[in-house]
């Protein structure tokens, strides 16, 4: 296979891959150059793509094995290991800044979202380099959110969640909410608002408020790359070092459609 052309795209992250066709089987020396090019640049874009729901899922296990998502009632009825991202079928767009699935013991390495359906305007993928986030602390700020923890369950907001789901997935999990990238070795903000019950020796109150003020102070446009996306993109975000949100500023009479996978990654630690 040729080699990978990478283009970044945004001077914090993400970065635009050609040379690729993930439709077909991905070489050994290629598989290792997207996981280093993801650990680099945090959100990854391929073009112009053409994919089954089965090569999608090959190509998606460049980055790790697909694991199972938790709101199973929008997973592909044939392909289960694929989530439908569909605002006409009763989901809303996730418009708050999160990273996936921190309700696992082992939340993903990447989301990777698939373009099959794009509205004509609007309806972007936002992706946040908290990587970047945490560098840009103040020492004290640094060290603090050092020693805190999160303690992660399903969403509290989201009234739809099956039963079976909540029972294999509802078990309080605890996360540093400072984690080191175990390729890259740096370090990132890592926890989702509305996942987290609480911090460690914090009231689930406060605890929110300190992580909508983090977030407030965090994210700002220097360290955000907006997807804008086209039918066919496949877009691979670095759950472990960013956080990500969707926009619903599109004609919600027109179709958006994506497809889902997340692939599993290591248990976070902060070394
Ligand atoms: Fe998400």
């Amino acid at each position: 296979m040729a080699p990978l052309q990478i283009t970044p795209l945004h001077p914090s992250l993400g970065a635009e891959v050609a040379g690729v066709d993930l439709s077909k089987p991905v070489d050994a020396p290629t598989r290792q150059a997207l996981s280093r090019a993801l650990a680099d640049h945090l959100a990854l874009v391929v073009r112009d793509q053409a994919l089954t729901p089965a090569q999608y899922l090959a190509a998606a296990s460049v980055f790790g094995p697909p694991m199972e998502q938790h709101y199973s009632q929008h997973n592909m009825p044939d392909f289960p290991l694929i989530g439908l991202i569909w605002h006409q079928n009763g989901q809303r767009p996730a418009e708050q800044w999160h990273t996936d699935h921190t309700n696992r013991e082992r939340p993903p390495a990447a989301t990777i979202l698939y373009g099959v359906e794009i509205p004509s305007a609007g309806g972007g993928t936002s992706v946040a380099n908290m990587r970047a986030a945490y560098v840009a602390l103040a020492d004290a700020e640094r060290r603090r959110l050092e020693g805190l923890t999160t303690f992660n369950s399903l969403d509290s907001g989201h009234t739809d969640t099956r039963q079976e789901d909540r029972d294999k997935y509802g078990t309080p999990i605890e996360h540093p909410m400072v984690r080191t990238h175990p390729v890259h070795g740096s370090r990132a903000v890592y926890f989702h608002i509305t996942k987290a019950t609480h911090i460690s020796g914090m009231t689930p109150v406060a605890s929110r408020a300190y992580m909508t003020d983090l977030l407030e102070r965090m994210i700002r446009p220097e360290i955000v790359y907006h997807h804008v996306w086209r039918k066919g993109d496949v877009l691979i975000i670095d759950d472990r070092a960013t956080m990500h949100r969707a926009h619903g500023d599109y004609d919600r009479r027109q179709r958006r459609v994506l497809w889902r996978i997340i692939v599993e990654g290591d248990r976070p630690r902060l070394v």
